[in-house]
C-alpha cells in the first residue's frame, strides 16, 4: 500500500511517531480529517493538549472521552456521513485506573486498589505505565467498534519505542523479581509465605512507618493481595495490545521535518520499528521549503536583474531583494538534498512518502490543517 487514501480505508491504527517538534500532533490530525472526508468513521488519540489543534477541529477543548466535532465544522472540512471525526486526549493516569476497574476480582477490591498509596505511587513509577496505558486505550478504542480508524499521536520522545516496548515491559515488570517476590514470596506461594514475608520484612517496615508516618506494612501487604488477582489479566492483556501493534492492522508513519537530524533520527526508528516487526507503511518530511511556482525565473536571476529591479526598487533594496531570493533558493536547495533521499528510500522500499510544504503560518486553524492534509493525501507525490 503506497498511498495514504488506500491505507486509511485498510487500516484500524495509524501511529504517527518520530522526534519532537517535527509535525506529529499536526500530521495525525490531519491523517484524521482525510480519513474522516473519506468515509471512516475516525478517532484522533492526542497527547498534545495543544489549545491550537482543538481551535483547528472547532473544539472547545479536546478531553479524555473523544468529542465529536461540531457538525458545523464537520460541514465545512466537507465531512459526512458515514464519515465522521472525533477527538480524545490520553490520560495515561485514568486508563491505568480504568485497567484496574476491569481486572480487579470485585468492585470493592477495585476501589481498595485504587486508594492505595502504594498503587498510586506504583502506577505513577511503574515502568512504561505511561506508554502502556496509551496503548491500551488505542486497543480499546480500535476494539470497541465505534470508530474505523483511530490515528494515534505519539509523545515528543527520543526513546519513541517506548510506547511499542510497553506491553512488554509491563509483562517484564510484573515478571519481575519484585513483583514475584511481593505475589509468592519465600519458596512457597501460600498466604503462609506472605506472612513469613511480611515478618521478615516487618522490621524495615516498621522503620519506614516511624520516618515516614505512613502505615506502610498495611498498604502493601493490601496491595498485593489485590494485585495478585490481576496479574493475569494484565499479561494477557499486555499481550493482546502488542498483537494488535504488531499485526496487520496497525501502521506506522515516521515523521521528521526538513533537518538532517530528524532525518537522520527517522531512518534509524524506521529501521528499529521493522526489526521490532512493525509495519512501517510511509515517511513523512515535514515543513520543507519549495521554491514558489511562480517566481521560477527569480530562482537563478540573469546578470541583468539587478540593474532591472533598481529602476523600480532602488539600488539597495534591489540587492536585498536579490540576496534574500538567494538565501531562500539555497535553503530550497538544502531542505531537497536533506529530504530527498529519504521519500526516494521509503518509495524504492514500496512506502507511502510525502513531503510537506512549509506553511506560512502554525497550523492552528481549518484551513492550515486542510492544507496539510492536501499534500499528505495529493496523488502525486511531492
Ligand atoms: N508544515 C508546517 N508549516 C508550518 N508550521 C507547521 C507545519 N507543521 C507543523 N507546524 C507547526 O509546528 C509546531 C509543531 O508541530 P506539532 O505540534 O505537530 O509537532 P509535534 O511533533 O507533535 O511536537 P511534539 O514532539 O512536541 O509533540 C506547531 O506549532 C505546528 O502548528
Ligand atoms: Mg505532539
Amino acid at each position: 500500500v503506497s498511498d495514504l487514501a488506500r491505507l486509511v480505508g485498510l487500516r484500524r491504527v495509524i501511529a504517527c511517531v518520530g522526534p519532537g517538534g517535527v509535525g506529529k500532533t499536526t500530521t495525525s490530525a490531519a491523517i484524521a480529517l482525510g480519513a474522516a472526508r473519506r468515509g471512516r468513521r475516525t478517532l484522533v488519540l492526542t497527547i498534545d493538549p495543544a489549545r491550537r489543534l482543538a481551535d483547528a477541529l472547532g473544539l472547545p477543548g479536546i478531553g479524555a472521552e473523544p468529542s465529536p466535532i461540531p457538525a458545523a465544522t464537520a460541514e465545512r472540512l466537507g465531512i459526512s456521513p458515514p464519515g465522521a471525526l472525533s477527538a480524545a486526549m490520553l490520560d495515561s493516569k485514568r486508563t491505568f485506573d480504568a485497567l484496574v476497574d476491569r481486572f480487579a476480582p470485585d468492585r470493592a477490591s477495585a476501589a481498595r486498589i485504587l486508594a492505595n498509596p502504594i498503587y498510586q505511587h506504583l502506577s505513577d513509577a511503574l515502568a512504561g505505565s505511561a506508554e502502556y496505558s496509551a496503548m491500551e486505550k488505542v486497543y480499546e478504542v480500535a476494539s470497541g467498534g465505534a470508530y474505523d480508524l483511530v490515528v494515534l499521536d505519539t509523545p515528543p520522545s527520543s526513546h519513541a519505542l517506548d510506547f511499542l516496548e510497553a506491553p512488554a515491559r509491563l509483562t517484564g515488570f510484573l515478571e519481575s523479581a519484585l513483583v514475584q517476590r511481593l505475589l509468592h514470596p519465600a519458596a512457597s506461594a501460600s498466604r503462609l509465605g506472605l506472612r513469613w514475608f511480611q515478618r521478615g520484612a516487618h522490621r524495615a517496615f516498621q522503620l519506614m512507618e516511624r520516618l515516614s508516618g505512613v502505615a506502610f506494612l498495611e498498604d502493601i501487604s493490601e496491595f498485593v493481595l489485590a494485585f495478585e488477582g490481576m496479574a493475569k489479566g494484565f499479561r494477557e492483556r499486555a499481550a493482546e495490545v502488542e498483537r494488535l501493534l504488531l499485526g496487520p492492522a496497525c501502521a506506522f508513519i515516521v515523521v521528521c521535518d526538513r533537518s538532517p537530524q530528524t532525518v537522520s533520527g527517522a531512518e534509524r526508528l524506521q529501521a528499529r520499528l521493522a526489526a521490532r516487526g512493525a509495519r512501517v507503511a510511509g515517511v513523512v518530511a515535514n515543513r520543507v521549503r519549495r521554491w514558489p511556482p511562480g517566481l521560477q525565473g527569480w530562482r537563478d536571476p540573469s546578470p541583468g536583474a539587478e540593474d532591472a529591479l533598481a529602476k523600480t526598487l532602488g539600488r539597495e533594496a534591489a540587492r536585498a531583494a536579490l540576496a534574500a531570493l538567494a538565501g531562500y533558493a539555497d535553503a530550497v536547495s538544502r531542505d531537497d538534498a536533506a529530504t530527498g533521499p529519504l521519500a526516494a528510500r521509503a518509495r524504492a522500499n514500496g512506502l507511502f512518502a510525502r513531503r510537506i510544504a512549509e506553511l506560512r503560518r502554525d497550523v492552528h486553524d481549518l484551513e492550515g490543517l486542510a492544507a496539510i492534509e492536501h499534500q499528505l493525501f495529493a496523488a502525486d507525490p511531492a
